[in-house]
């Protein structure tokens, strides 16, 4: 499929540990396979996908914190952006000192509001298929800066916790909000369930219910499973599930989930 443009997106859920990066570096390495160029901006201070995408022999010099720190001058987008040992595939990295970028970001809001736009945008719809922003685990600075440079949002939720899918609400009013006031780019907000085992009969009935809330159309068909696997990759550094275990059923997960992805860019 030959798309009309680059699209960027928040990978976004303010609660921790539901599967953001997983789905951020899995997701990216699956449609980088389906030969689209794409880049992952690690837009996280924990720096989880960088440590997932970034192979250990890399020689890193310049990433995302020197690119939006206000203090230096910022160094050339294309300095920052490193291979992975995927083909088609870049990560824009982070490092643990961005945290230090919080507050003078959130002092300077709404100013600061547009910063990793003017920073990213335009280079990244250009020069990649699919972007995928990383975002830390809260309501804050650097999820709201995610939003007003995406096309779209990707919300992974756990199925096993019908307070995982509650919390949807949060980063979606927020999402939605952008859109209305500062975003005229972004076109929609989809929802990925995470940890789903059909035996358990919460996953079934909290998927259920989040079709009700949100909209059976808001909610990709496939779901991440729950496996070993992504917890051991985590140990491997430079891999994604298709390096690791290419046949696994969390990698054909992904595959498919990119084949579904891709068709919200046909229809939009
Ligand atoms: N489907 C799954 N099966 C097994 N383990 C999983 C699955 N999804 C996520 N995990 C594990 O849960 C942990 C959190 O996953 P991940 O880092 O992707 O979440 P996150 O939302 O990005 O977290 P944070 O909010 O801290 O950024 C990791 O150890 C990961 O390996
Ligand atoms: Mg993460």
């Amino acid at each position: 499929m030959k798309l009309k443009r680059g699209y960027i997106g928040a990978i976004a859920n303010h609660k921790g540990g539901v599967g953001k990066t997983i789905t951020t570096v899995n997701l990216a390495a699956a449609l980088a396979l389906k030969k689209f160029k794409v880049l992952v901006v690690d837009s996280d201070p924990q720096s989880n996908s960088t440590s997932y995408l970034l192979p250990s022999h890399t020689k890193i010099k310049d990433t995302l914190y020197e690119l939006l720190d206000k203090e230096t001058p910022p160094p050339a987008i294309e300095d920052c952006i490193y291979p992975t040992v995927h083909p088609n595939l870049f990560i824009l990295p982070n490092v643990i000192e961005s945290s230090g970028l919080e507050m003078p970001l959130t002092l300077d809001f709404p100013q600061s509001n547009t910063l990793l736009k003017e920073t990213i945008r335009d280079y990244a719809i250009q020069n990649y298929d699919f972007t995928f922003v990383d975002v830390p685990p809260t309501l804050a600075i650097f999820l709201s800066l995610a939003l007003h440079t995406s096309d779209f949002l990707l919300i992974p939720a756990e199925a096993g916790s019908g307070n995982s899918l509650e919390g949807i609400k949060g980063v979606l009013g927020l999402a939605q909000g952008i859109a209305k006031s500062g975003n005229k780019d972004f076109k929609f907000a989809k929802i990925v369930t995470n940890r789903v085992d059909r035996r358990v009969s919460a996953c079934k009935a909290n998927i259920e219910m989040a079709k009700l809330r949100f909209g059976e159309e808001n909610i990709l068909r496939t779901p991440i499973p729950t496996s070993a696997d992504f917890q051991n990759l985590e140990a491997l550094k430079g891999h994604s599930i298709f390096t690791y275990r290419a046949q696994s059923k969390g990698a054909q997960a992904f595959r498919r989930i990119a084949t579904e992805f891709i068709k919200f860019f046909e229809e939009s």
